[in-house]
């Protein structure tokens, strides 16, 4: 009678452990021919990007710069947006003279809250703006050097100016018919990063908003496209050396435009990537809380915290 039971046990287990074993193998081969698809495949086939429209609004520096370049290569017209009047002057004049690609301006500052969209929705009017890569930052920085004026300063560039910008080019996209929205986010993202809080906590806010919006108005021909860096080498990370693991701005860009089409969410390139699901596995968020790694963070915060700053300086200087 035990023998009886203990088989039908035995026989339980064994399925239930065939079924997971099935479940698994077809997950990974499922995510493995997706990362074909979206890493490899995408440099083959590209989407091409001109049937959004005419113009690409993007940024004067870094990974926006790298669009900017990568999309006036590939045949788009540019809207460049920043603080800096003379940088965006410099930028379009070099924009217009190595592409040949016509180019507009526009001054602003998003940390300054609500009352700069309507200016911005007026200067793009008339504009057939079909990209809008979405990637300004107000500088990255350790929880432990906030105030009070500098959390709502990352509040408004990181989150409200996602929210706001993508109204002053949604009619335009509506009539259309089509149109592409690009937000950057960050691997900082993908779990919860303590040290990096307010930065991390508006990075998941960008992500979530890109993703729900993508699902709303995918039926109406817009795409929305989160794309979650590691490291890219600009001023937001004091140009660090590009090497296997840090990709410069025109490789990343290239990279992940090649993704569009692809995928709505995605690390931008393949290195990435791999990165990515690595740390998920060998760093996760519960790990990341743990009050171990909080001191160890905490301890490694204080001791750079000078070289910081300094690299801050250095950085503001040569962008001044
Ligand atoms: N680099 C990385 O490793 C990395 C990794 C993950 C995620 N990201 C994300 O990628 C995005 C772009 O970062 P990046 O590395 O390209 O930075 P970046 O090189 O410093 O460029 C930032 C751009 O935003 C503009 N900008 C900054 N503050 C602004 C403000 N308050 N109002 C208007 N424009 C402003 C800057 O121009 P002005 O200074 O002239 O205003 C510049 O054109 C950010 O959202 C960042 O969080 C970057």
């Amino acid at each position: 009678k035990d023998t009886t039971k203990c088989s039908w046990y035995s026989l339980l287990l064994c399925s239930i452990g065939s079924v997971m074993v099935v479940y698994y193998l077809l997950r990974w081969s499922w995510q493995c021919w997706h990362g074909f698809k979206v890493y490899v495949l995408s440099e083959i086939w590209q989407t091409n990007l001109r049937t959004y429209g005419q113009w690409l609004y993007g940024a004067t520096s870094g990974i926006g710069r790298a669009y900017a370049e990568e999309l006036a290569k590939r045949g788009l017209d540019i809207v460049l947006i920043s603080r800096s009047e003379d940088k965006l002057r410099r930028v379009a004049k070099e924009i217009e003279s190595r592409y040949k690609r016509q180019t507009y301006v526009i001054q602003t500052d998003f940390t300054e809250g609500h009352s700069i969209y309507s200016a911005i929705t007026q200067q793009l009017e008339g504009l057939q703006i079909g990209i809008l890569v979405h990637c300004m930052k107000v500088s990255i920085m350790l929880s432990a050097f906030f105030c009070l004026q500098r959390i709502t300063q990352v509040i408004n560039c990181n989150t409200l100016s996602v929210t706001q910008v993508r109204l002053s080019v949604w009619l335009v996209f509506a009539v259309r018919g089509k149109g592409l929205i690009i937000n950057i986010s960050s691997e900082a993202a993908s779990q919860p990063q303590p040290m990096l809080s307010v930065y991390s906590a508006t990075k998941i806010f960008v992500t979530y908003f890109s993703r729900c919006v993508h699902a709303e108005y995918r039926s109406k021909g817009i795409t929305v496209q989160c794309v979650a860096p590691f490291m890219v080498s600009t001023n937001m990370t004091h140009n660090v050396p590009v090497n296997p693991l840090v990709k410069s701005a025109a490789s990343f860009a290239r990279d992940a435009l090649n993704t569009v089409g692809y995928t709505t969410y995605t690390g931008g390139c393949l290195t990435h990537a791999l990165q990515q699901f690595a740390l998920s596995i060998f760093f996760p968020g519960w790990l990341r809380l743990t009050s171990f790694c909080m001191q160890r963070m905490a301890k490694l915060a204080r001791s750079i915290e000078p070289q910081l700053r300094e690299r801050m300086a250095e950085t503001r200087n040569k962008q001044d």
